[in-house]
């Protein structure tokens, strides 16, 4: 038997449910949101080529960690042979200077969360704290 009073409804819910992930991100007006970290306009190179840093930073961070504090070991040669100091502080956030700006784009798009800025300064919340 054909009963209009619940298919409809039931129909309607049913498509809400389904198109939900379309009107949620249209709503909340992130239907083409990427992650765009803001590159250092003054700087030509990252430590390591750009497609391994971005995948490989989180070890190369924990490497570092490991050999400052473990080994108290604090240069890296990088792939192409230059010299960097092992600091994120020092070191990464030299360049980028503002995490919200930088890491902050990806971490909050992927949900990753870290607690690193618990102990770690970076420049732009430094000179916050200078003012
Ligand atoms: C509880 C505080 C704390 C947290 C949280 C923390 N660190 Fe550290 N980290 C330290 C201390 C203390 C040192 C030793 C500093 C030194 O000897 O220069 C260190 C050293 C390091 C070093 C090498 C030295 C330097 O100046 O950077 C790296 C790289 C590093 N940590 C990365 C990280 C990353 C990445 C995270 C997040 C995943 C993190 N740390 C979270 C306290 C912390
Ligand atoms: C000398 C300045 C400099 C230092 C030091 C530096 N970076 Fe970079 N970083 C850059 C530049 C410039 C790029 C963009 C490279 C490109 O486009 O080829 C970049 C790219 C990246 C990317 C990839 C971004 C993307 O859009 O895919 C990540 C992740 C990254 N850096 C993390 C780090 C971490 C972590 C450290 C410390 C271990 C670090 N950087 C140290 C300048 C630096
Ligand atoms: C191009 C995007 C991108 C940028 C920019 C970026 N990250 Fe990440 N990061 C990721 C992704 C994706 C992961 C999770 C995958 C993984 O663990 O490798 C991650 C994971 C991490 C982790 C490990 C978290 C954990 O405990 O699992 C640390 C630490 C980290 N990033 C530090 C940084 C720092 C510091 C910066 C800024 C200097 C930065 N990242 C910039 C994409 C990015």
């Amino acid at each position: 038997m054909y009963d209009g009073k619940k298919i409809i409804p039931g129909l309607i819910l049913f498509l809400g449910i389904v198109t939900y992930p379309i009107w949620h991100n249209t709503v909340s007006g992130k239907i083409d949101y990427v992650p765009k970290p803001k590159i250092p306009a003054d700087k030509k190179e990252c430590v390591e080529p750009k497609a391994l840093i971005r995948v490989n930073h989180k070890d190369l961070l924990d490497d570092w960690k490991m050999s400052v504090v473990r080994s108290g070991i604090r240069t890296y040669q990088a792939s192409n042979k230059k010299i960097y100091t092992m600091s994120l502080t020092r070191t990464c956030m030299n360049c980028h200077q503002d995490r919200k700006e930088f890491c902050d784009q990806c971490h909050n798009y992927m949900g990753v969360k870290n607690k690193c800025w618990d102990c770690h300064m970076y420049p732009k919340e430094l000179k916050a704290e200078v003012k």
